[in-house]
């Protein structure tokens, strides 16, 4: 490791980027953001590339009415709008489901108080800036323990009490509610792997602020993040550990209270590592996820819109660290790991909302980093899409992921810490001994590793023997071709290199984890995140969907770009991917893997 934890924070450069800055959270870093906001996101905004899609609804309107449109189910393209906020009316008990513990249902479902109206920003005199939850001093923490005693106080049918509001992601997260769009049954409702993760979690968060400052009658309230991306605040915050506070929650992993230091990368057992080790591994992981993931559908997910079959892809921060850390926090005693360990409980730990809060600031951090690429989606299909809220006053109301996308005109603001994992470059590891040499473009295919699988075969009779769908149940070796090599670094600015993995599927209901790595031939263990070779991991937290047993089919994006730079194979016209089951052996299979080329 080239830099140390404890070392004062030596200015970078990031790549592709000709900017050379220090990256202390300081003003100027802000004024980086801007600038780089107006100029290249609002450029690629003109490309929005939604209109055709519209044109295609209007038609389809025009020809069936709703209707009419019902038999295009089955495309996902056909009926391209926003998701639509759900109809409270409409919704169902949830079912959480597990192989050991059996079926329950949870009544989740909101009141039904008043109709919605649409939500306008809120008008505030200063920021509320969100402190880091182990800087907290005493005066807050003592405001703070108040607000959550009121809400957990507030009557059981009052839609702002702590129970209520931890029903709101659960019926958001496990099938409560429809999709349905423009008439279109069956469609389940879902927050979570896709391009909605990042505003709902914002917007579900904002309103839950606004209650607790409301009941302590201090609009200027501020809550709290964990900051587990730093050293410093890599164990559960002191604050929500002690048993006598309402910000305590029983339904932990016993073993990973303070002062044991969180894991970004778990996997659902104990690895053992020393607490250097861990952070070195942890800022690695916050490295590549925040760093590489340098375009809209990497970092947020995949587009769904209404209509859309759930689920079509994780973004970068939701596949890991956000789930590792759920689980980690989820208390493996109970039938469904409540209460971090599954979506329908989540919420029910005051410790969901300290840990959400931090994703959102990385959404933050995001967009400040260099990078023209670096911008949310410009589609209206996106902006567009609607979520229902009770706010503090518990009326209801209609907010669209346009209102979600500055903090600043929400009202709040993050208190600016140091993002120690910018100096975590993965490094590339020594290639001595290691069975082939490091040279452009040689011997792709050859001298490597005994016994891996490869995309395609041909048999004796000459036809195409395919290898998928790959069943993960122990270490698969695959080639996968590269449709371009040797890119220039304007076509590599442009276009992203990605791996592709195409309907990847598994009950919803399991804790899965899967990592993979690029060109690692080694027979040994794999290498682990600080390494070059480590291009990601797929996890599943578990969930349910409206119709049980409904597969999760998903797929996953990882870019590559930089690994193939590092890995100083950007020549080669396959690369080798190993996929390592670390939990749920044998729970998932995939459909495909590719390489692409993405441009947002
Ligand atoms: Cu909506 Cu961290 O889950």
């Amino acid at each position: 490791m080239a830099s140390n934890v404890s070392s004062p924070p030596t200015p970078i450069t990031l790549p592709n980027s000709s900017i050379q800055t220090s990256f202390l959270p300081k003003t100027s870093q802000l004024s980086i953001f801007k600038k780089k906001k107006l100029v290249s996101c609002k450029a690629s905004n003109e490309h929005s590339s939604s209109s055709n899609r519209f044109d295609r609804r209007d038609l389809l309107l025009g020809l069936g009415g709703l209707y009419g449109a019902t038999n295009l189910a089955n495309d996902p393209f056909a009926l391209a709008a926003p998701v639509a906020a759900p109809d409270l009316d409409l919704c169902e008990k949830s079912t959480v489901t597990s192989n050991s513990a059996g079926t329950i249902n949870v009544a989740c479902c909101p009141p039904k108080l008043k109709d919605a109206v649409d939500f306008k920003p809120p008008n505030f005199s200063k920021i509320r800036y969100r402190p880091a939850a182990h800087l907290a001093d005493r005066h807050y923490v003592d405001k703070f323990n108040r607000a959550m005693e009121l809400m957990k106080g507030l009557p059981e049918d009052d839609p702002r009490n702590f129970m209520q509001q931890a029903n709101v992601h659960c019926a958001y997260c496990n099938g409560a509610y429809d999709n349905s769009g423009l008439g279109i049954p069956n469609q389940e409702l879902q927050v979570h792997f896709s391009w909605l993760f990042f505003p709902f979690h914002r917007l579900y968060l904002y309103f839950y602020e606004r209650i607790l400052g409301k009941l302590i009658g201090d609009p200027d309230f501020a809550m709290p993040f964990w900051n587990w991306d730093s050293p410093d605040g890599m164990v559960i915050p002191e604050i929500y550990a002690n048993p006598n506070s309402p910000l305590y929650d029983e339904k932990r992993n016993v073993n990973h209270q303070p002062p044991n230091m969180v894991d970004l990368d778990f996997a659902g057992v104990e690895e053992g590592l020393s607490n250097s080790d861990l952070i070195k591994s942890n800022l690695s992981v916050m490295y590549r996820q925040m760093v590489r993931n340098r375009t809209a559908t990497l970092f947020h997910g995949s587009a769904y819109r209404a209509g859309d079959k759930p689920s079509p892809g994780q973004g970068a921060i939701e596949n890991n660290p956000h789930t590792a850390i759920h689980r980690w926090v989820g208390d493996q005693r109970q039938p469904y790991k409540e209460d971090m360990g599954n979506f329908y409980s989540a919420g029910r730990d005051p410790l969901f909302y300290a840990h959400h809060s931090n994703i959102d600031r990385l959404w933050n951090v995001w967009k400040s980093l260099p990078g023209k690429k670096r911008c949310d989606f410009p589609d209206t299909d996106w902006l567009d899409s609607s979520f229902l809220f009770y706010d503090e006053n518990a009326d209801l109301v209609r907010v669209k992921v346009r209102d979600a996308l500055d903090t600043t005109t929400l009202g709040y603001d993050y208190q600016r810490v140091d993002l120690p994992w910018l100096r975590y470059k993965p490094t590339p590891r020594p290639r001595s001994g290691r069975g082939r040499g490091r040279g452009h473009g040689h011997g792709h295919n050859h001298g490597r590793g005994r016994g891996h699988a490869v995309a395609a075969e041909t048999n004796n009779t000459g036809t195409i023997r395919n290898v998928y769908p790959i069943v993960l149940d122990k270490l698969v070796r695959i080639e996968v071709p590269r449709p371009k090599k040797y890119r220039t670094r304007v076509e590599k600015e442009e276009e992203e290199e990605v791996l592709v993995f195409q309907n990847i599927q598994l009950d919803r209901d399991v804790s899965v984890k899967f990592d993979v790595y690029i060109n690692d031939e080694d027979d040994e263990t794999p290498t682990k995140p600080e390494d070059s070779e480590f291009a990601g991991s797929f996890t599943n937290l578990p969930h349910n969907h409206h119709h049980p047993g409904v597969k999760l089919d998903t797929n996953m994006t990882l870019p590559i770009s930089d690994l193939l730079e590092d890995l100083d194979v950007e020549g080669d016209d396959n690369i080798l991917v190993t996929l390592v089951p670390k939990e749920g052996k044998g729970l998932v299979s995939i459909g495909n893997i590719k390489i692409d080329y993405i441009r947002d």
